[in-house]
């Protein structure tokens, strides 16, 4: 995994042709809440105790098959720490979705959703989708945001809402499926309406996938 404070990684290299779609997806929220440990779940299906704050921004790929069509999914991993914010949020514009991560048993990264959700608004294209996602619930004992109030500020916010553990391997996977499944939905949308595209969108269009392969969307 790269990672880099100052100019941040290079993106992966796009040599590897043998996907139908590349979907950039980010994953934010404070420092600790487990976004590294949910990507290595994920990705890697590891897991460790330790923390290791990530420094600027990481990112791993993994490719995932969906209506028979491969997307490359390319998952930035940001640094929660304030000090990075100016790097991380560079990375923001072309993300065609993310998950705005909180833990549970932290009522401050609960409490910093809504700002996350205003620097999503400011720094990426208006079509990106958010799901907010409640980690840690593995260690019910110690919750102090319950998964109502999750749920009440998710529908608030208008993003879908899933509890997780990247310890304890609760909804990762499932979590990644559905931001892919509503990208892909939005995607189909897109593709109906393209000719009347709204304008003075900001950013990509979902169809900035390759050509060719938008063509043939099944999802
Ligand atoms: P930054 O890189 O500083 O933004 O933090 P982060 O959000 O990437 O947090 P990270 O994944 O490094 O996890 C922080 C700590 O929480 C580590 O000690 C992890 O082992 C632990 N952790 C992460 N996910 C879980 C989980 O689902 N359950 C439990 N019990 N611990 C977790
Ligand atoms: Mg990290």
């Amino acid at each position: 995994m790269a990672s880099a404070a100052e100019s941040g990684p290079a993106p992966p290299r796009e040599s590897d042709q043998n996907f139908d779609y590349m979907f950039k997806l980010l994953i934010i929220g404070n420092s600790s809440v487990g976004k590294t440990s949910f990507l290595f779940r994920y990705a890697d299906d590891t897991f460790t105790s330790a923390f290791v704050s990530t420094v600027g921004i990481d990112f791993k790929v993994k490719t995932v098959c969906r209506n028979d069509k491969r997307i490359k999914l390319q998952i930035w991993d940001t640094a929660g720490q304030e000090r990075y914010r100016t790097i991380t949020t560079a990375y923001y514009r072309g993300a065609m979705g993310f998950l705005l991560m909180y833990d549970i048993t932290n009522e401050d990264s609960f409490h910093a959703v809504q700002d996350w959700a205003t620097q999503i608004k400011t720094y990426s294209w208006d079509n990106a989708q958010v799901l907010l996602v409640g980690n840690k619930v593995d260690m019910e004992d110690e919750r102090v945001v319950s998964t109502q109030q999750g749920r009440q500020l998710a529908d608030q916010l208008g993003f879908e809402f899933f509890e997780t553990s990247a310890k304890d391997n609760i909804n990762v996977r499932q979590t990644f499926e559905r931001l892919v499944a509503i990208i892909c939905e939005k995607m189909a949308d897109s593709l109906e309406g393209e000719s009347a595209a709204a304008p003075g969108k900001k950013g990509p269009s979902l169809s900035d996938a390759p050509a060719q392969a938008a063509q043939h969307c099944g999802c």
